[in-house]
């Protein structure tokens, strides 16, 4: 998959180079590229963004150099995502589906937001990582990049995505890793018996527990 990323803050994304998403990109599962916003700005002064019509604080970010960005990555099979507050919630079943698309192109705004022509011309999905607002849409992009590219086959593997907390409306159990002992506190005896019906039984047991104790509302969904 390519990544396009149109923003006027490319050094942000330095974390995109790290561990698994390294990885990622080194394996050609993953291609992502930066594309600095400001660079397309037919103003004089390189600016893009202005006072928003009819009032209001802040600025705005101006449709023009975003457009011009967009038109320079686009191809056949682009699918335009604009990070947003007013998007569809991120969730494990649309960053699936975005884990299918060939060439994504994220749209990051800042201050104020963007002019809303360019929703019209670009026709974005809008996507919101929760009911809050950030300074600008680089975190976000970065969170829907990591949570869609778990999804690409090979990235990790299948076993971690299926026991993994919301796949079954459910948050994961407890798990633990070696000392066995730790401060007076030893691991579960259940998962040192090498019993795996078990292990199993007590997983899920521990799963329905958290998930009642933490996310009531994930159990009413099943
Ligand atoms: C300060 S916000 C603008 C908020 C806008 N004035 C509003 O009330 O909806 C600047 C940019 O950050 C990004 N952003 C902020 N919060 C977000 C969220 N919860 N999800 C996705 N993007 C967000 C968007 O790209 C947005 O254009």
């Amino acid at each position: 998959m390519r990544i396009d990323i149109l923003t006027l803050f490319p050094e942000s994304f330095a974390p995109l180079n790290e561990s698994i998403l390294k990885r990622a990109q080194e394996s050609g599962k993953l291609e992502i590229n930066l594309v600095n916003i400001r660079d397309f700005s037919k103003d004089k002064h390189k600016k893009c963004d202005d006072y928003t019509f009819g009032g209001g604080a802040g600025m705005l970010m101006s449709v023009q150099p975003i457009f011009d960005a967009y038109k320079s990555v686009e191809k056949e099979n682009s699918y335009p995502v604009f990070a947003s507050p007013s998007g569809e919630t991120l969730s494990p079943k649309l960053a699936k589906e975005l884990s299918k698309k060939e060439h994504l192109v994220f749209i990051c705004g800042h201050y104020e937001g963007v002019d809303a022509r360019m929703n019209e011309l670009i026709k974005p999905k809008e996507i919101s990582i929760g009911d809050y607002v950030l300074t600008g849409g680089e975190l976000p992009t970065m969170v829907i990049i990591d949570c869609l590219a778990r999804f690409i086959e090979g990235v990790i593997t299948a076993d971690s995505l299926n026991e993994e907390s919301f796949a079954n409306d459910m948050l994961e159990y407890p798990q633990y890793t070696r000392p066995q002992v730790f401060e007076g506190l030893s691991v579960p005896e259940v998962l040192v018996s090498g019993n795996h019906q078990e292990i199993a039984k007590w997983r899920k047991e521990q799963a329905l527990k958290k998930t009642k104790e933490n996310r009531p509302d994930l159990i009413k969904k099943n």
